[in-house]
């Protein structure tokens, strides 16, 4: 519990960073996300105990950094050391229908009740990292 608790609580951190650039802004966005998903995960597979309110805190965190990302990928952002693949500017109407697709998957209504309906949750927001990386993003 204190682990997840202390993950939560550095992602949140990291997430409140001004950033100087949009290409780190972005990286960290991720980054954080990843970070959050990991130790949520951890919560759905039983390996830490499941927390209601640790739960909510992580997905709202999700939500709300998921939403920031559709501002994060100006035209002229793929400069210097970025994983963005050409075809985000290229091929924006797509891009921008995975991504909505992505933020509207992460929106909650209410807190998951057990770690069953938060493995449902983060299926749900996990299949679009994959979705949305296969074609938008290149592994250097
Ligand atoms: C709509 C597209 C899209 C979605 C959805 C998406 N990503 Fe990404 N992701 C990217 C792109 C593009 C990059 C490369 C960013 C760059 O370097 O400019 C990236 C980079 C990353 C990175 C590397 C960040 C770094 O430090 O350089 C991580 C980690 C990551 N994504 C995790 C995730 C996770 C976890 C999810 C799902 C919960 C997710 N992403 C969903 C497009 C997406």
């Amino acid at each position: 519990m204190k682990n997840i608790v202390n993950a939560l609580m550095l992602s949140a951190l990291i997430t409140g960073v001004a950033y100087a650039d949009v290409v780190t802004e972005r990286q960290m966005a991720m980054k954080s996300i990843a970070q959050t998903m990991k130790g949520l995960s951890a919560m759905a597979k039983g390996d830490i105990g499941f927390d209601e309110k640790a739960a909510k805190t992580g997905l709202l965190q999700i939500e709300a950094t998921a939403a920031m990302l559709p501002d994060l990928f100006p035209k002229g952002s793929n400069i210097g050391e970025t994983e963005s693949a050409p075809a985000i500017w290229e091929d924006r109407k797509n891009f921008d229908i995975v991504m909505a697709k992505f933020v509207s998957d992460t929106k909650i209504e209410a807190a998951p009740s057990d770690s069953s309906e938060l493995g449902d949750k983060l299926g749900i927001i996990g299949a679009n990292c994959k979705a949305c990386h296969q074609d938008f993003r290149v592994k250097k």
